[in-house]
């Protein structure tokens, strides 16, 4: 374990915890309902949404980033800790951020069997009981969709992060080939839903949200646009699996 190494950094990362239920809002409401009974299968359910596309998407964030020994990154809205786990592989020390938690319950067992170095904290997005210029890379992974405000979280990430270092989006996209576009929309409204429910009613209903979530998503375009009003230099788009996911980043 590293835990040693980390230990004065870590001392310094929290700040004043803030009570995030403090600030309830209904967005934050539903999405920390959806997420609350889905953490069992999430894993397994993410593989086959992605065609097993998944682990090439943390991948392309890992190499962006440039992670390694040493580093310290902000993994926020964790989930069950993919995105925190795939970082700390490359012996980075990794904070997940999520505001469910049966989700960082989750992303704590994992950690009972594993050797890296993570912790997890419960806070939203839009509000980080973190200290500033702290982090050599901050991400969001498959969840800029369901924050409530965009401009707050990527601000909050921009914060937490070192100068000279990125703040990574990656999420899911609207494909933009016209050929593409109706089999893309046919698979997550109709067929992901329908597997959904072979798993349970209420996988149904996730993966509806998330067609609805993506349907009315912005592009990444616009997000990169984001990044830059508030200050992330050097911005970038890639798109990936047919157009269907996109990482976006920027440099603080
Ligand atoms: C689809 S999961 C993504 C998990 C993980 N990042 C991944 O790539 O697999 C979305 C996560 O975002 C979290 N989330 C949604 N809104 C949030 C917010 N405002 N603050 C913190 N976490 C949030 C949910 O609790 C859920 O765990």
């Amino acid at each position: 374990m590293k835990t040693d190494s980390f230990a004065i950094a870590r001392s310094q990362l929290t700040r004043e915890p803030s009570d995030t239920a403090a600030e309830p809002d209904k967005k934050v409401n539903y999405v920390r309902r959806l997420f609350s009974e889905g953490p069992d299968e999430y894993d397994f359910l993410l593989k086959i949404l992605s065609l097993g596309r998944d682990n090439y998407w943390r991948r392309s964030m890992v190499q962006k980033a440039e992670s390694r020994v040493s580093n310290m990154v902000l993994d926020i809205a964790c989930g069950t800790g993919l995105v925190t786990y795939s970082f700390a592989k490359t012996g980075a020390y990794v904070v997940g951020i999520d505001v469910t938690r049966e989700m960082l319950k989750h992303a704590l067992e994992l950690r009972e069997y594993r050797i890296f170095d993570v912790d997890f904290i419960l806070a939203r997005a839009e509000n980080l009981p973190l200290q500033p210029d702290v982090f050599d890379a901050s991400t969001i992974s498959l969840a800029l969709r369901n924050v409530s405000s965009q401009v707050e979280t990527l601000s909050e990430m921009r914060r937490c992060t070192k100068k000279g270092k990125p703040v990574m989006s990656l999420d899911f996209a609207r494909p933009r080939g016209h050929l593409f576009k109706p089999f893309y929309r046919f698979y997550i409204f109709r067929v992901l839903p329908t597997f959904g429910l072979v798993i349970s009613k209420h996988w149904k209903v996730i993966f509806l949200y998330l067609a609805n979530s993506i349907e009315k998503s912005r592009d990444p375009e616009r997000i990169k646009e984001t990044m830059e009003s508030i200050g992330l230099n050097e911005s970038s788009v890639k798109r990936m699996t047919h157009g269907t996911t996109a990482l976006v980043s920027g440099i603080k």
